[in-house]
C-alpha cells in the first residue's frame, strides 16, 4: 500500500539521512526503482512530474500500475507516489487519482499568492492523508537553451510557507535541474543553513540531485535535507546502457530485438544509479 511521505522523512530527518525521489517514466522505470528499494531496504519516493504523467496516459494509469507492481512484487518498504513540480490543479487532480503525496510549485507566484494557494491544498491533502511539499525560491535549469545557475531561495520567505503546515519544503540553494554547468558555484550552505535556523523540524528537500558530489550531498543532509530528488541521472545512465547494446549490435543476434532484452540493460543500469543513490543518502536498511 502507498504511504504518505510524512513519517518517513521525519524519520530521516532525525536519523541524518535522506530518501531518494526517483522520477518514473514508464514500466520499466518504476519496476527497477522499487525492485531496488525492496532489494536494498530502503523507503522510496516515487517521482511523478505533469508531463511523465501525460505520458503515461494520465494520472490514474500511474496509481493502477504503481498500486499493482507494490502487491505483485510483494513490495513491503515504505513507497509514496509524489506529484513533481504540480501546478495548482495537478494537485487536485493526484489527490483524486489515489496518489499519496503531492507538491505544489509555487515558486513563479509572488510569495502571497504562493501562501494562498499552498494553504489551501495544504488542508485538500491531509483531508485525504496525502503528504505536500511546497517550494520557495526557483530552481535553476535549462529551459529552451537558457541556463539559470539556481537561486537562493530567501529564509524568512521559507518559514512563511513552512509555518502552512507544509510536510516538507524545497528551497532553491544554487541547485539545478539537469546536468551542472562546468562554472556551477555549488550550493549554498549559508542560505541552506540559515533556512533550517528558522524552519525547524521541517524535513528540506534538494531538487537537481544529478551530478552533486558526494561531499557537497553529505554536507546537505548534515543541514537538514531528507529528500533528494533524482531525475537525470537515470535517464543518463538508461540512455547509455541502450546505446551500447545497440552499437554491439546484440539487438541484431537472436531475439536480441525482443523488447524485453533490449530494454533490460537499460532497466539494470537505472537499478544500479539508484543503488549508488541510496548508499550515497544513507537510506539503505532505513525501511
Ligand atoms: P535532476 O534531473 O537534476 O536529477 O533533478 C530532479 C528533480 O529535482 C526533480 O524534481
Amino acid at each position: 500500500m502507498l504511504v504518505s511521505a510524512k513519517e518517513m522523512l521525519d524519520k530521516a530527518k532525525a536519523g541524518h539521512y535522506a530518501v531518494g525521489q526517483f522520477n518514473i517514466n514508464n514500466l520499466e522505470w518504476t519496476k527497477a526503482v522499487l525492485q531496488t528499494a525492496q532489494e536494498l531496504n530502503s523507503p522510496v519516493i516515487l517521482g511523478v512530474s505533469e508531463g511523465a504523467g501525460k505520458y503515461m496516459c494520465g494520472y490514474k494509469t500511474v496509481v493502477g500500475m504503481v498500486n499493482g507492481m507494490l502487491e505483485e512484487m510483494n513490495i513491503t518498504v515504505p513507497v509514496a507516489l509524489h506529484l513533481d513540480h504540480g501546478s495548482y490543479d495537478a494537485c487536485y487532480k493526484c489527490i483524486e487519482a489515489g496518489f499519496s503525496s503531492i507538491m505544489f510549485d509555487g515558486s513563479h507566484y509572488s510569495i502571497e499568492e504562493n501562501v494562498a494557494k499552498t494553504k489551501e491544498l495544504v488542508a485538500a491533502a491531509h483531508e485525504k492523508g496525502l503528504s505536500i511539499e511546497a517550494e520557495v525560491g526557483s530552481i535553476g535549469g535549462e529551459e529552451d537553451g537558457v541556463i539559470g545557475m539556481g537561486e537562493c531561495a530567501d529564509p524568512q520567505e521559507c518559514k512563511m510557507i513552512a509555518d502552512l503546515g507544509i510536510d516538507f519544503l524545497a528551497a532553491g540553494i544554487g541547485n539545478i535541474h539537469g546536468k551542472y554547468p562546468a562554472n556551477w558555484k555549488g550550493l549554498s550552505f549559508e542560505t541552506l543553513d540559515a533556512i533550517q535556523q528558522l524552519t525547524g523540524d521541517m524535513p528540506l528537500v534538494l531538487h537537481g540531485g544529478t551530478g552533486i558530489p558526494e561531499d557537497m550531498i553529505k554536507k546537505a543532509i548534515s543541514l537538514g535535507v531528507s529528500k533528494i530528488n533524482v531525475n537525470t541521472e537515470c535517464q543518463l545512465s538508461f540512455a547509455a546502457a541502450t546505446r551500447k547494446y545497440i552499437e554491439e549490435g546484440k539487438d541484431q543476434e537472436g531475439k536480441g530485438f525482443d523488447p524485453r532484452k533490449l530494454l533490460a540493460p537499460g532497466a539494470q543500469a537505472i537499478k544500479d544509479t539508484v543503488k549508488e543513490k541510496m548508499e550515497m543518502f544513507g537510506s539503505v536498511g532505513k525501511a
